[in-house]
């Protein structure tokens, strides 16, 4: 168990970023909810954690606004007094899927800036702060995780602004994980395939046909939050001490060439 240790999740609330959290709390960890309208959602994150003793911050802040992060991590500062880990989740794809031959430029900044330079910035503040807390002693090391997606190698041409976020985000795994080992803060990424949230059941019908009847996946079932909520636990409780840097796909095998 850890006892007392603290992990930022953005996008706590709903989908993958509350399995993350369920099987946080479950692990012993105590909770920063972030969300961004859903307080409800978020409060049921809470009200989950708490009944398996845990505490839980719930902090409204949006990943496109770089003045709400910083307040975030204040708040997560003031009243925890630590973070041991951090791990971006929050995602978004386009409002709208076009053709990239019509990608709008709002489109395009807009995810890029949830997707892409929210979590970047929001791994830079929080960085810091833990390199602070462990040349203190206050923590001992630290653990950054991005969630990027099969997208960040698969092409959509029908969002190509949420395919480049995510090859973005996992470059960024690759420099966190090379800039913050000298201090012992681990940083990972992990891909998820096709997991069932409110984001991908707006083409529930096409992935039903193309998983379960076409075989997409060599494992034919959709993934679940708690899949992701799974890899994350083994990150979190230490069981990758000699791994930096490394992508942990959670895909059901999407990831595998077959002939
Ligand atoms: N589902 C999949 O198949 C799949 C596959 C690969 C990767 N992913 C990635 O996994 C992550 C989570 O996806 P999901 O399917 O769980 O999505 P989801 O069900 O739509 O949930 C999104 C979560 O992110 C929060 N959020 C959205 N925009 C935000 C913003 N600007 N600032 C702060 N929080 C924000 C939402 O909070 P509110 O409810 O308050 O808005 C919610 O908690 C994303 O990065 C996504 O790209 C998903």
């Amino acid at each position: 168990m850890t006892s007392g240790k603290v992990a930022l999740v953005t996008g706590g609330s709903r989908g993958i970023g509350r399995g993350i959290c369920l099987a946080l709390a479950a692990q012993g960890w105590n909770l920063v909810v972030n969300y961004r309208k859903d307080v409800e959602a978020a409060r049921q994150v809470e009200q989950a954690a708490q009944a398996q003793g845990r505490r839980a911050l719930l902090v409204q802040a949006d990943l496109g606004d770089l003045a709400s992060l910083e307040a975030m991590v204040d708040q997560t500062l003031e009243h925890f007094k630590r973070i041991d880990m951090l791990v971006n989740n929050a995602g978004v794809g386009p409002r709208q899927r076009m053709d990239m031959l019509q990608t709008s430029v709002e489109s395009f900044d807009e995810v890029l800036g949830i997707n892409l330079r929210g979590p970047f910035f929001l791994t830079q503040r929080v960085a810091n702060e833990m390199i602070r807390l462990i040349k203190s002693g206050e923590i001992h090391d630290g653990k950054i995780i991005n969630i990027s997606s099969i997208s960040a190698y698969t092409s959509s041409t029908s969002r190509a602004e949420y395919c480049i976020s995510k090859a973005g985000l996992s470059m960024t795994t690759a420099l966190w994980a090379d800039r913050l080992a000298e201090y012992g803060i681990n940083v990972y990424e992990i891909r998820p395939g096709i997991i069932a949230t409110d984001l991908t059941s707006v083409v529930k019908e096409k992935y039903d046909r193309m998983i379960l009847e076409e075989g997409l996946t060599p494992i034919r079932r959709w993934g679940q939050p708690e899949d992701v909520g799974k890899a994350v636990a083994a990150i979190a409780a230490g069981l990758l001490p000699f791994s930096t840097g490394e992508v942990i796909n959670v895909d059901g095998g999407f990831h595998l060439h077959r002939l």
